[in-house]
């Protein structure tokens, strides 16, 4: 039997898995790592630590294996996005890491804005400037740190620089490059013109590769340290989310998932490049070969729902808190809540918003603020379906994944808020089985990346929309949007207030 392995270098932990022929998972290894909180806003890893927890997962993986190595036949990776990875010309990294959730770049987007222009920048990248992507990032190391930029040759993203570690081949691939706001979307290649416009010397980008492309094998250092073959393969892999798409089968127009873990995303794949949401989504490169997402995220999904529980029903379980929310009819008996406790980001690019209970009464009870909670995060989620379907896309089925595809009355809730039929998959994965098929496809098991998820995947149960609720919805749905509208200044005065 031949296997592969999925590597999933997560933000707390990376994530190993071990998988057969038959798409089954025989083994998994998590191995976490600190983050780095210097000051508000800031969010930092060291990349050494990526590698030395991807090799020890790897090491311990194959210690657990008792079948024969050299059928381990490839490893592929997915990634966090957009992080910053500076490298010198001897690739040695030139300082921690700045990740994905770090927000202190809110100038060095307006300083885009001013030099390129809002519309040139979204025509050519697809995306709004944003905090959390690579390029603001960039920018803030050569203005605050000019000494380490001075000596910047390269620039890679988490996974590719433990992609390197492993093989010592510098690469980036495309559905990755997608969110360092420096790639052309459509054409796939790096914008000298972006770069340009911001005094950026072009070669800082690394060469572009295919998320299935065979970037080489592992070194004999690393396959004398994890026990795996000098031969194992390795592929480039994908960035988390476009791996998450390929491990639950996102690989057909109109196949849409709604993800909901700490943050919520909702994903809808797209056959081509030229599709203008005008920024009001994300639209990034597939894993697929010349293949787009368009993307909407709420970063509050089960961070509201978490939040809730320990700040009002600490001793309480999740199921305990959640049992009986289906009882509770929809809209939660009048009450709203907005999940923007960490700001919002689609379809509102707002740091500064915050969420709200809306129409409290003393009638009130656990069950109706935990039912409006969910409601909550779901209406952010519906806000991105909207857009797609605004858009012309026609979404009837949702793949529900995540924490968000645990509990059945939630489920019920997506069908209900979403319109739409939800599919949930038997057995679930995420973004590591997206890493692991990558390398099965790279491997020639399948002939195309359709076909692997065809033979793995299966759909378990599906959630049909309640004509009554869904009516219902649409009222409340007009409620939810308005509330931004409305708390916009307020919150912001709020914010003035508590500086
Ligand atoms: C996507 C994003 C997150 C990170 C988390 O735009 O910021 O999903 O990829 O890993």
């Amino acid at each position: 039997m031949s296997y592969v392995i999925g590597v999933d270098l997560g933000t707390s932990a990376v994530k190993l898995l071990l998988v057969n022929k038959t798409g089954e998972v025989v083994q998994e290894v998590s191995k976490d790592y600190p983050l780095i909180q210097e000051k508000t806003g800031y969010s930092e890893q060291k990349p050494e630590d990526w590698v030395e927890q991807t090799v020890a997962g790897l090491k311990e993986l194959v210690q657990q294996f008792d079948g024969n190595i050299s059928d381990i036949e490839g490893l592929s990776f997915s990634g966090q996005m957009h992080g910053l990875v500076l490298l010198d010309q001897n690739n040695q990294v030139l300082r921690n890491a700045i990740l994905w959730n770090d927000t202190r770049t809110t100038a060095q987007c307006e300083e885009i804005y001013q030099k390129v222009g809002k519309e040139k920048f979204i025509d050519i990248t697809k995306n709004m400037a944003l905090e959390g992507f690579t390029l603001p990032k960039m920018l803030w190391v050569k203005e605050h740190e000019p000494e380490i930029f001075a000596k910047a040759k390269t620039f890679v993203l988490p996974k590719d620089y433990v992609r390197y570690r492993l093989t010592e081949q510098v690469h980036m691939d495309y559905s990755d490059a997608a969110g360092t706001s420096l790639l052309d979307i459509a054409k796939k290649e790096w914008s000298k013109e972006i770069c340009d416009l911001l005094d950026l010397d072009v070669s800082i980008c690394p060469p572009l590769v295919d998320s299935d492309q065979n970037v080489g094998k592992i070194t004999s250092a690393v396959a004398g340290e994890t026990g795996l073959s000098a031969d194992t393969d390795v592929f480039a892999g994908g960035a988390d989310n476009a791996c998450g798409a390929i491990g639950s089968g996102i690989l057909s127009e109109g196949k849409t998932f709604a993800s909901i873990g700490t943050s919520g995303v909702v994903l809808s794949y797209e056959p081509t490049g030229d599709k203008d949401y005008k920024g009001k989504v994300h639209y990034f490169n597939h894993g697929e070969q010349d293949a787009y997402y368009a993307m909407g995220v709420t970063l509050a999904a089960g961070h509201s729902l978490n939040w809730f529980k320990q700040t009002f029903a600490a001793e309480k379980s999740f199921e305990e808190l959640l049992d009986g929310v289906g009882d509770v009819p929809a809209g939660a008996n009048g009450l709203l809540f907005t999940p923007y406790l960490v700001g919002e980001r689609t379809p509102h690019a707002d740091s500064q918003i915050r969420g709200s209970f809306i129409g409290m009464d003393s009638s009130h009870t656990l069950k109706d603020f935990a039912r409006s909670v969910l409601e909550g995060i779901t209406f952010s989620l519906n806000e991105s379906i909207a857009i797609f379907r605004e858009n012309g896309k026609q979404i009837d089925t949702i793949y529900s994944i995540g924490g968000g595809a645990k509990n059945p009355d939630w489920l019920q809730m997506q069908a209900d808020i979403f319109d739409a039929n939800i599919v949930k998959l038997k057995s679930e994965q995420g973004p590591g089985m997206g890493a692991a098929m990558l390398a099965a496809y790279g491997s020639g098991w399948y002939t195309s990346l359709k076909e692997c998820a065809d033979t793995i995947l299966e759909d378990a149960e599906t959630y049909q929309p309640n004509p009554e609720n869904v009516e219902q919805y649409k009222v409340l749905f007009k409620l939810y949007k308005d509330v931004y509208q409305q708390t916009k200044q307020l919150n912001q005065d709020l914010m003035d207030f508590r500086k």
